[in-house]
């Protein structure tokens, strides 16, 4: 499988987790393409099974820019699947659900619930175990647990 990950990230953090995530995919065999949304238009992004969108929680929920591109987004392939991560210091966060709800009207189908990674301060550092989440994460979206 063909794995897309766009992310955003001010202080290095989710880029971090990003390309960690990268890592794991790979090491289970499938493979992926990691982008900053910085750097890709939202109707740039390549063709994949599974699109992963990473992205900080600011003041509640993801970041103007983050909102921007997921409102734009274009993916041709309509079964194409996604799954979502935030960092955050709240764990009450609620970046998750307003990214879903986002993605809504793109038709398309969750792959797994969404990842929070807490970092513990606000430029980080990422919490202890962050490796061990996104491993667990990489093998669910994968569907290889
Ligand atoms: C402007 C701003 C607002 C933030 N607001 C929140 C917030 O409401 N809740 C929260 O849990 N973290 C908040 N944070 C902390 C970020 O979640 C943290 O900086 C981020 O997850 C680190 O990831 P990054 O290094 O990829 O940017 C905020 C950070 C910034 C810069």
């Amino acid at each position: 499988m063909k794995v897309c990950i766009a992310y955003e990230s001010k202080f290095g953090n989710g880029e971090k987790c990003a390309h960690y995530l990268s890592g794991a995919i790979t090491k289970i065999g499938h493979e992926t393409e990691v982008f900053s949304i910085r750097d890709v238009k939202p109707n740039s992004l390549p063709q994949a099974d599974i699109y992963v969108f990473s992205s900080p929680t600011h003041v509640g929920g993801p970041p103007g820019k983050m909102k921007k591109f997921l409102k734009k987004m274009e993916i041709g392939k309509k079964e194409a699947k996604y799954a979502l991560i935030t960092t955050h210091m709240d764990p009450n966060t609620k970046t998750i659900e307003k990214m879903e709800a986002l993605l809504e009207p793109k038709g398309l189908t969750k792959a797994s619930d969404g990842l929070k990674i807490k970092v513990t301060g606000m430029k980080g550092p990422l919490e202890d175990g962050f490796e061990e989440k996104l491993d667990e994460f990489a093998a669910n979206i994968l569907g290889e647990k």
